[in-house]
């Protein structure tokens, strides 16, 4: 495959597939140098259709190399969401201890049987790869685990458990999370159920994921829970709520003071924008490198099938780094672009200590807004209370509005440029973040059609796709009384480097 065309609204640095429709990221896994990517893949569409996995590879999540599809359907079904894991022990015997196996365990969604009207046409399928994952060899006795009467049962996450030196797979089931383990990755016996219960319900459970973290500050070990809901994400339609506990091989108990939050707010979110869903880590990424890497799907299910990209449509966001941070609201889940993104950004700007009353033109303080870039601004509020960014070509705008006395953040992209081919994508869209202190510091990194705003080094994140009839070439900054800017910086990314 040679070099994408640039198609317009095609990000230059987010990954997007070839042509053709994608949803989720699949099996994100770390192995021998490499940084594998499979994603819900229909290769003859630009709609969903009947899932593949798509494959990529990468040394950094940045530069993507685009391989042939993994997994096709078969007899079985076709292949949902799920996850890959190196079997380093071979515990399944389906490599040696020398090469061990990469084991994909997904979904086999079972159209026919769907459409009978079974319930039970989800069920987990399982393949291998002995050539780090060039080649899969699906499991002669599929499916690995057959489907109990739940019409949804899918998207297997699996991780190793090593107190107990077993594997553990969280699984989404319609409105609770199933906890199963196996020995072999092959028999696998459900533990516990969580969630029916606690969070928010507004639709269906999927693709979870189970984290075991850090507390950064403390040292303390943490486990953290990822649901995907749909629909029912705070500004409509799907996004993905998390849940800090503890987990023992078996349970998942929930923090008492995280539960005593759920009782003030429905769920605490991972990212507040509309455009981050399905997203889950990467699995084996070296100890030593000690990061939770996370990718979602750049979408919402609202509108995925109907924003205006012709030769293809899904991109995933930025690779991110989570972080299990302490704040003045409690444990919190932050989200960070990760470190690598600096190797492909070049500073073209930056200034300190900049007054500002009203509105300042950025664009004249920076100079050229690149349709690719990185802009960095810590304000203290002094007098003011909101800070707004507006990002405008000649016609269309988008802005985002910090209010401190409310603790909210606001995109608004009625009038970003294309808006109509679906309802629901002109509402404004809020996120929750710590309220009136000093000053506030915004990353916002920004690809053409979307941008990926982390407030506070990342405590608040709001993932927004936007589709302007030109790239966003100006940046107004404005404050409703007197403000200092005290830092500012300016990045050009680099294109993506696509193999
Ligand atoms: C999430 C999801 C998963 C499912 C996949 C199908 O976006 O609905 O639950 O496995 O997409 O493509």
């Amino acid at each position: 495959i040679g070099n994408l065309d640039r198609e317009m609204h095609r990000p230059t640095f987010h990954f997007t597939p070839p042509a053709n429709w994608m949803n989720d990221p699949n099996g994100m896994v770390y192995y021998a140098g490499e940084y594998h990517l499979f994603y819900q893949y229909h290769p003859d569409s630009t709609v969903w259709g009947p899932m593949h996995w798509g494959h990529a590879v990468s040394d950094d999540m940045l530069n993507w190399q685009h391989l042939p599809v993994a997994l096709y359907p078969d007899e079985l079904g076709t292949i949902f969401s799920g996850s890959v894991v190196v079997d380093w022990n071979n515990t399944s015997g389906l490599g040696s201890k020398d090469n061990p196996p990469m084991v994909a365990l997904f979904t086999y969604h079972d159209v026919k049987g769907e459409q009978a009207g079974t319930l039970d046409f989800q069920t987990q399928g399982l393949a291998y790869s002995l050539d780090k994952g060039r080649t899969w060899t699906k499991y002669n006795q599929n499916p690995v685990m057959k489907n109990p009467g739940l019409k949804d049962y899918r998207d297997p996450k699996v991780s190793w458990y090593a107190p107990q030196q077993k594997w553990i797979m969280a699984l989404a089931q319609g409105d609770h999370i199933g906890f199963h383990s196996s020995k072999n990755l092959i028999d696998w016996q459900e533990e516990s159920t969580f969630g029916e219960k606690i969070g928010a319900h507004g639709g269906v459970w999927e693709c979870p994921d189970l984290l075991e973290m850090t507390i950064a500050s403390t040292g303390e070990t943490k486990h953290v829970l990822l649901v995907s809901l749909v629909p029912g994400a705070p500004n409509g339609g799907s996004g993905t709520q998390y849940f800090v506990g503890d987990f023992d091989g078996s349970k998942f108990i929930v923090d008492p003071d995280f539960s005593e939050r759920l009782a003030q707010q429905e769920a605490l979110w991972l990212d507040y924008g509309t455009d981050n869903y399905a997203g889950v880590t990467f699995s084996d990424v070296p100890d030593a490198d000690g990061r939770t890497l996370f990718m979602g799907w750049m979408s919402n299910w609202l509108y995925a099938r109907d924003v205006p990209t012709k030769k293809w449509r899904g991109s995933m966001t930025l690779p991110r780094n989570l972080v299990l941070q302490e704040t003045a609201l409690g444990l919190q889940l932050f989200s960070k672009p990760v470190s690598e993104l600096d190797n492909i950004s070049q500073r073209v700007a930056e200034h300190n200590n900049v007054e500002v009353n009203s509105t300042t033109d950025l664009s004249t303080l920076l100079g050229q807004i690149e349709e690719a870039h990185r802009l960095k601004v810590t304000v203290k509020r002094q007098e003011a209370s909101t800070l707004t960014f507006n990002y405008k070509n000649q016609s269309e705008q988008l802005s985002i509005r910090l209010d401190a006395s409310a603790g909210t953040v606001t995109i608004d992209r009625a009038k970003s440029g294309a808006t109509k081919f679906e309802a629901h994508f002109a509402n404004p869209q809020v996120g929750v973040i710590s309220p009136s202190l000093d000053a506030y510091s915004f990353d916002i990194i920004y690809d053409k059609a979307s941008i990926e705003l982390f407030v506070n080094n990342g405590e608040l994140s709001m993932t927004a796709l936007a589709f302007p009839s030109t790239p966003y070439s100006e940046i107004t900054f404005s404050a409703d009384g007197q403000a200092l800017i005290e830092q500012i910086s300016m990045d050009k990314i680099i294109s993506q480097q696509v193999k």
